[in-house]
């Protein structure tokens, strides 16, 4: 089952939202208000409902998943030329301005002596270092455009989006049972996920516990909904850890005296519902204030989206079914929400080790290594060994002072970003193609999609734009026409400037925090399955440690992800 985000719709659909609406939260007055060992029943009427729409309007709007525009009446920020793109891949290059320069020596030492390994790539206290991959597996549920070429312009209308613009976990659940079969199984009439056990990481993890992987083909290639959330060992161990936690969901409401003899595929999706609306309250409450401050999250929640409206015609498409869904603007793929590039550390811990041995250091990526080495020094994805799992002690704050902080957000990527692996031997989500720095194709990319610049943007929004003052090292910066880069800066990199220079690195600025805290929302409010639709009150109920909410940690915790140390 493909779940379709519908928009509010007009006119003719409303009694349709509402009956909809209402059967939805019916269904999770049954579902949703009981925790712990009190009966929990399940309703089989739980299925999805598409809001089907008036066919005349239906005609007007387009039928595929594309990208959109934010700001459409601004122009870009440069000419869309080759002079311009060229002069992008020298601005993102190894060495040069965003490159944080960091000394790849020692992967320990990244960690512990910053001031000596890693002097331009501070330190965020307000972020630990799983923030950064739960934001990148977030970027994975709603955007990917797989198509665009690398080296011209193109149009946001006419590049498809591969993902649902809803934060809805197809890139968990696929197309479901029936359509993504191979991604489960049904063991004692639940529906699960596959899973599998790495052999022999018992002897490097601590306590001797058992750890998992995503299903692989023989050649090593993740069996995933979304190919790219095996793109690093991080990334692939989170999306293991939720497969878990569906597994786990589906247990708890198995388990429930209520839902004795329940069929099979009503047990899925109020599993599914739990998973989602879970994940969805840790993405409202708990990621997006850290990221771009609890104020814009308030405001944005109290007062709407200004810039993002869901409810224009040329913001959605309508799909085969009928139902209306949102497009994804293009300066958020693009642009603001690749912010996260930003927050990506040297090297990780990854996991603690066996008990009494070393613990696992590497950096992220190290491009000089061998691609075919079936366990390689750096946390590259696609690779299965008894010791590439993840502790995620070292990630979230479970309270045990064991956590790592995240990079701040600001204007240097760590330097294995600028040396991307994939070109020597494809590797799932990194580029074949030859341009390994991933702040070159971020920039090439605004080029081709003609994005405005971030001083035009603050302008549009009443904020203050940067300054050329705090913009020198741009100074130089002049391409094709005359323009100069800093007054005239590519969004994503004004972004990230903005969060340096505006909050010291430690969350998005105005221009960028309204962008994503508006997509964030508005994406959320145009799901009709979402609870911010549903019933925007809703409280987590599954078993936290601060009850009626939910942190990832607990989302861990109850996926039994988090063997003690
Ligand atoms: C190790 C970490 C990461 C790596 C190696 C990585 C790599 C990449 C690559 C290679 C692309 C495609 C670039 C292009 O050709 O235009 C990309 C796109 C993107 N990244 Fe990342 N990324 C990482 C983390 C993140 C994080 C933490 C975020 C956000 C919090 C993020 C957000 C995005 C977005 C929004 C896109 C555009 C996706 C699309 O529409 O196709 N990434 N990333």
């Amino acid at each position: 089952m493909t779940r379709k985000p519908t928009i509010a719709p007009l006119l003719a659909t409303t009694l349709a939202l509402a009956l909809a609406q209402a059967a939805q939260a019916q269904t999770l007055d049954a579902t949703s208000t009981t925790t712990g060992t009190a009966a929990t029943t399940i309703d089989s009427s739980s299925t999805l409902q598409s809001v089907s729409i008036d066919p005349n309007v239906a005609a007007l709007r387009q039928s595929t998943n594309t990208f959109s525009r934010m700001f459409r009446n601004l122009p870009p920020f440069a000419l869309q030329s080759d002079s311009v793109r060229t002069a992008m891949k020298q601005l993102g290059a190894a060495g040069g301005v965003l490159d944080a320069k960091d000394v790849l020596t020692d992967p320990i030492q990244s960690i512990t002596n910053p001031a000596v390994f890693s002097p331009n790539n501070a330190d965020n206290p307000n972020m630990t270092a799983g923030v950064t991959f739960f934001g990148q597996f977030l970027d994975h549920d709603i955007t990917l455009d797989k198509n665009s070429p690398l080296n011209q312009n193109a149009s946001p209308s006419r590049t498809i989006n591969f993902r649902t613009a809803a934060f809805d976990l197809d890139s968990v659940y696929g197309n479901g049972p029936a359509g993504s079969p191979e991604l489960y199984q049904t063991v004692n009439g639940r529906i699960k996920f596959k899973l599998e056990r790495i052999p022999g990481a018992e002897a490097v993890s601590r306590n001797g516990a058992p750890r998992y992987d995503l299903p692989r083909k023989a050649d090593g290639t993740a069996i995933v909904a979304e190919g790219r959330n095996d793109e690093n060992a991080i990334l692939s161990q989170f999306q293991v850890a939720m497969l878990r936690f569906h597994n786990a969901v589906t247990d708890h409401l198995a388990n429930q005296p209520g839902n004795a003899g329940a069929k099979p595929a009503a047990l899925f999706a109020a599993a599914r519902r739990y998973v989602t609306w879970h994940y969805q309250w840790i993405v409202v409450n708990e990621f997006l204030p850290q990221t771009i401050g609890q104020d814009r999250v308030n405001n944005i929640l109290a007062n709407g989206t200004r810039f993002f409206n869901a409810q224009d015609p040329t913001n959605q498409y309508v799909a085969a079914d009928g139902s209306r869904n949102i497009l994804l603007p293009i300066e958020f793929s693009v642009a603001a929400y690749r912010f996260g590039h930003s927050q990506v550390r040297p090297s990780y811990r990854l996991n603690f080790g066996p008990t009494g041995g070393a613990p696992f250091f590497a950096f992220i990526f190290d491009d000089n290594l061998d691609p075919a080495d079936p366990d390689p020094a750096d946390l590259r994805g696609a690779k299965r060994a008894p010791r590439r799992f993840v502790d995620w002690q070292t990630f979230f704050n479970f309270g045990d002072g064991n956590f790592r902080p995240n990079k701040r957000i600001d204007s240097h990527l760590s330097t294995p970003l600028m040396i991307l692996p994939g070109a020597k031997a494809p590797s799932p989500g990194l580029p074949a193609d030859g341009l390994q720095s991933l702040a070159s194709r971020n920039l090439v990319r605004h080029v081709n999609f003609g994005l405005p610049s971030g001083q035009a943007i603050a302008t549009r929004m009443g904020v203050t734009a940067l300054t050329p003052a705090e913009l020198p090292e741009l100074a130089s910066y002049v391409v094709d026409g005359g323009v100069r880069l800093d007054q005239s800066t590519p969004l994503w990199y004004y972004i990230l400037k903005e969060a340096e220079v505006k909050e010291s690195g430690l969350r998005m600025g105005d221009v960028g925090g309204n962008i994503v805290g508006e997509v964030f929302v508005g994406l959320l409010k145009a799901d009709s399955a979402s609870y911010l639709s549903v019933r925007p009150g809703w409280k987590p109920t599954l078993p936290s440690a601060t009850p009626g909410t939910f942190k990832i940690t607990d989302l861990l915790n109850f996926a039994g992800a988090v063997p003690p140390l």
